[in-house]
């Protein structure tokens, strides 16, 4: 892919900014407390390794990983884990850590699979909300950046496993 494939949506800075405000943000609603942090792979490794940088509160961290059975660009909607959380939630404040939320029903099958085990709280922070595709009603306590539409890559998005570690977030133009 060169240069032409793609479009620069959001700078590495732009991002930065948003990762330092919502890590503010976070730090004092945990005030006093210690949050659990979940990442979702593979997507959300770079995000979740720059908010946690940015936290002033005590935080864990664990991971889940889950796959959707679908093409490059869009999701069937069938979910299921592929690698689950090691840590034990009970009791624990649990936030999850999501590079995109687009239709929304990884988000939805996550929450449920993390409720079961009984966090004492339960929380999303999300980079992007891209809404074009969003097909249920789901709380995004932490959103960075919006996003209308369009197929993006970079900063852990890919596209067929390709771009992830680019340092800003581009529109993928086909
Ligand atoms: C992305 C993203 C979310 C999910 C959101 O993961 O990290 O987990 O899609 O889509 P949805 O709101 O439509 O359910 P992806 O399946 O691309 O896997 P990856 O993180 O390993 O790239």
């Amino acid at each position: 892919m060169d240069q032409s494939e793609k479009r620069l949506i959001f700078t590495a800075e732009d991002i930065a900014r948003q990762v330092q405000r919502l890590a503010s943000q976070i730090s004092v609603d945990y005030q006093g407390k210690e949050v659990v942090l979940i990442g979702v792979l593979k997507g959300a490794f770079i995000f979740l390794a720059d908010l946690v940088r940015q936290l002033s509160i005590p935080a864990q961290l664990d991971f889940v990983r889950l796959a959707s059975y679908g093409t490059a660009t869009e999701s069937s909607g069938k979910i299921r884990i592929t690698t689950d959380v090691e840590l034990d939630l009970k009791g624990r404040h649990v936030l999850i850590v999501e590079d995109i939320v687009d239709s929304g029903l990884t988000t939805v099958f996550l929450r449920e699979h993390l409720l079961a085990k009984n966090p004492r709280s339960l929380k999303m922070c999300v980079l992007l909300d891209k809404r074009e595709r969003r097909s249920v009603s789901i709380p995004l306590d932490y959103v960075g950046l919006h996003l209308d539409k369009g197929f993006v890559i970079g900063y852990g998005l890919d596209c067929n496993e390709a771009h992830r570690q680019l340092p800003g977030i581009y529109e993928l133009i086909v």
